[in-house]
């Protein structure tokens, strides 16, 4: 079910992040990843960042920030990015993130973050409900509207970060003039939410994902252990409700698909269908896994140097006009 990848489109600036806060997962792949790097050569600009500024409202150790911070680099690499085609840069070096952040945070009315759902959701899960993580999506406004992006392909947890960074641009645009560039997010339907092992989305913070990289005896406890109903081995089953079935769609056409719903109704065993999952998982990652591991810190050097420069001179830009715009130039 390789969805088709989109046309080239030499105006368009598309952006990703992602936070390190822990091992990237499947979810992170079909949800971001994967159509990111997609659009990689076909956009005007295609940028992908490491989030680390966002990290910091969950990761309080700092040698685990810094090697998350470092794998997420090469996971890239291993994963297609080309250095050629596309920028890859750390939020925490370009400050004028946290600058756009703080003007934008003077125009966002506290309703607006109050009915932010993923605050809600990281407060019930006993993330601290700090400052940091309830202004979260001004921040993440400020990303995406210091690049002056068009699209952000995201999973559909964060979606309503990218309207809040649209409805930020708006009420700016409102009150200084025209000077920043309204967003879009763009979803994948079939990749929207990616679930994990216990059949909700897969997420670092529930602890139940399905890394891409590292040890190969974690991903088979992962893929062995996905939570399943009590029917029988032989018993019919239903396609539709099991999470392993959901993830074999994300590595099948849909013809093969629908032969693998067949089978579930007739009685595959979970057991079964939880072996071919892990076949295709390999099959699929087996060539990225085997890169990820012949990478080394070095390799990254020279694409973050680059990459931090290029973005470093684009923000700047944005915040020429911003300042401009509200009085402080
Ligand atoms: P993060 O680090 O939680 O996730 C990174 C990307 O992976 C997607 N994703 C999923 N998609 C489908 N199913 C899942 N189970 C799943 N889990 C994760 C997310 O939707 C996301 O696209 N706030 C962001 C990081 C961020 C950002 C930005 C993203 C900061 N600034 C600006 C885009 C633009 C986050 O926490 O993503």
């Amino acid at each position: 079910m390789c969805p088709s990848s989109p046309p080239a489109s030499p105006r368009l600036r598309v952006l990703s992040g992602i936070q390190p806060s822990g091992q990237l997962h499947l979810g992170n792949y079909f949800g971001s990843i994967r159509p990111n790097l997609e659009w990689m050569g076909k956009a005007e600009q295609s940028l992908f960042f490491i989030a680390d500024l966002h990290a910091l409202t969950t990761v309080h150790d700092a040698a685990a920030l810094r090697q998350a911070r470092a794998d997420i680099i090469l996971d890239y690499l291993a994963c297609g990015f080309d250095p050629a085609k596309a920028l890859l840069f750390e939020q925490s070096k370009i400050p004028e993130h946290t600058e756009l952040l703080w003007i934008l945070s003077t125009i966002t009315p506290m309703g607006l973050l109050e009915r932010a759902v993923s605050y809600k959701d990281k407060v019930q899960q006993g993330i601290a409900a700090t400052a940091g993580l309830f202004t979260y999506p001004v921040l993440m406004a400020a990303d995406i509207l210091l690049y002056d992006v068009d699209t952000v392909p995201v999973g559909r947890d964060q979606k309503q970060h990218v309207e809040i960074a649209r409805d930020l641009a708006l009420k700016f645009n409102n009150a200084f003039g025209e000077t920043l560039k309204v967003p879009e997010p763009q979803i994948r339907a079939e990749v929207a939410v990616v679930p994990g092992t216990d059949g909700r989305k897969m997420s670092k913070s529930y602890g139940n994902v399905i890394p891409l990289f590292g040890d190969e005896k974690a991903v088979t406890k992962a893929i062995m252990g996905i939570q399943t109903d009590s029917r029988g081995a032989k018993d019919p089953k239903d396609p539709d409700t099991c999470p392993v079935f959901q993830l074999h769609r994300l590595f099948r056409s849909k013809g093969e698909a629908e032969a693998l719903s067949g089978e579930y109704r007739k009685g595959l065993s979970y057991a079964e269908a939880k072996k071919r999952l892990l076949a295709a998982y390999m099959g699929f990652f087996g060539a990225m896994r085997a890169h990820r591991s012949s990478l080394r810190a070095a390799d990254a050097a020279e694409v973050l140097r680059h990459g931090n420069e290029r973005a470093h001179e684009l923000a700047a830009k944005t915040m020429q006009r911003v300042r401009k715009a509200v009085g402080l130039l």
